[in-house]
């Protein structure tokens, strides 16, 4: 938000007789960040808020956009609830965020129908970018196909007969499993079982695990993300299991990793970026995290600040109303922390690579060792007309 000292000196003062009225040089964009800041996915939220504002921060932006926060508490009522006290009563011209796919999914109508424009910064919701797409909805994180579709495909190559998935019982955990099972089986797989534990709400994870390791599969597939992973991956080193594990790469974000400690080492995932791809883009992107926060960024942190980029560049190319914002959001492309990126304009989904990584032991702690690159992965239209 701009100062008040520096809308002053900016203003033009037009006197009024006594009232004099300030006028800002330039009107700000009004954001309406909505992201889980309580729950299982708290930590997300805030590290999608951290990359957004460092955008805006490193651009020296920061007057020209006003941001309004709201807690989903990634759970769809609320972030309805939230997403209409946004634009109705805040007014926002355009908002960033939803973490949890369920709420994406509660909220799409109402976006589509206020026409106004939703940067998606993480949820995954296939349906969002596919049959339900909006031109007022634009994903610069990934689909839950994206991740994981790839993924089944390089298991299936790669040696892996046959896998047991677990993931969390909402749309997100079921989309993840239907994508990763549906290729890795037109590869040859077989999905030797399957189970989807209560969101939020499983502490124990023991008897899923105890069904996976007796199926005799050669691997195990999840999708956990947040607390959620924190406790799973633990859970599967204190069990002992013999079975390989591999996932969707939330599962050993850099964000948390550190908290699961010696059980994530091993652990083959696939996601969209990780920190210690070997680019000028990211290594710059790292040292300015590092400097600012002292920690190596993750995912969630590119994704935020991949938003604020968007944002930025859809309001210079389009100006700072909402209908130009949204036709200028699909026009993105650059080269950023994760690669090249770009937004598919027939789903307004990012168009990315996907990495397959090992969490090794480093020098400096659990860390993100790079085993393969799956280049520019674009999801089908699946029934989208904008
Ligand atoms: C989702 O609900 O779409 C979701 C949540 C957390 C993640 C990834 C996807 O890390």
């Amino acid at each position: 938000m701009k100062s008040l000292f520096a809308k002053m000196a900016m203003a033009t003062t037009l006197g009024l007789g006594m009232v004099s009225v300030q006028l800002p040089a330039h009107a700000d964009t009004k954001v309406g960040l909505i992201l889980p800041y309580t729950g299982t996915y708290a930590a997300l939220g805030n590290a999608i808020t951290d990359g957004f504002n460092m955008a805006i921060e490193e651009a020296g932006r920061t007057d020209e956009f006003s941001i309004v926060t709201e807690d989903t508490e990634a759970k769809p009522p609320v972030g309805l609830a939230k997403a209409r006290k946004l634009v109705l009563q805040d007014k926002v011209d355009v908002m960033v965020g939803v973490v949890s796919s369920g709420v994406l999914g509660a909220m799409r109508d109402f976006v589509h129908q206020s026409q106004t424009p939703l940067i998606v910064a993480n949820a995954g919701n296939n349906l969002a970018t596919g049959e339900n797409c909006s031109p007022y909805i634009v994903r610069v994180s990934f689909s839950n196909g994206q991740i994981n579709r790839p993924m089944g495909t390089w298991m299936a190559e790669n040696g892996i007969k046959t896998v047991y998935t677990l993931a969390p019982d909402y749309s997100a955990g079921h989309q993840m499993i239907e994508s990763f099972s549906a290729a890795f089986t037109a590869a040859g797989g077989e999905i030797a079982g399957s189970d989807f534990t209560p969101f939020g709400q499983t502490k124990d994870f023991g008897p899923y695990l105890t069904n996976a390791q007796s199926s005799g599969a050669d691997a195990i597939f999840v999708f956990y993300a947040g607390g959620g992973a924190i406790n799973f991956v633990k859970q599967y080193g204190s069990f002992d299991i013999k079975t390989p594990l591999y996932g969707s790469g939330f599962l050993t974000s850099p964000l948390y990793v550190a908290a699961e400690g010696d059980a994530a080492i091993g652990v083959r995932a696939s996601l969209h970026y990780i920190p210690t791809l070997d680019t000028p883009e990211n290594k710059a992107f790292v040292d300015a995290f590092m400097a600012k926060h002292g920690t190596m960024p993750s995912e969630y942190s590119v994704q935020g600040y991949d938003a604020g980029l968007a944002l930025m560049a859809a309001v210079d190319a389009g100006g700072a109303d909402k209908k130009n914002i949204a036709a200028a959001l699909p026009n993105v492309s650059y080269v950023g922390p994760r690669g090249a990126l770009e937004i598919d304009p027939a789903t307004n989904n990012i168009v990315q690579n996907i990495y397959v990584y090992d969490t090794v032991m480093g020098d400096d702690g659990l860390t993100q060792k790079l085993i393969d690159t799956i280049p520019s992965v674009r999801d089908d239209v699946a029934g989208c007309q904008m």
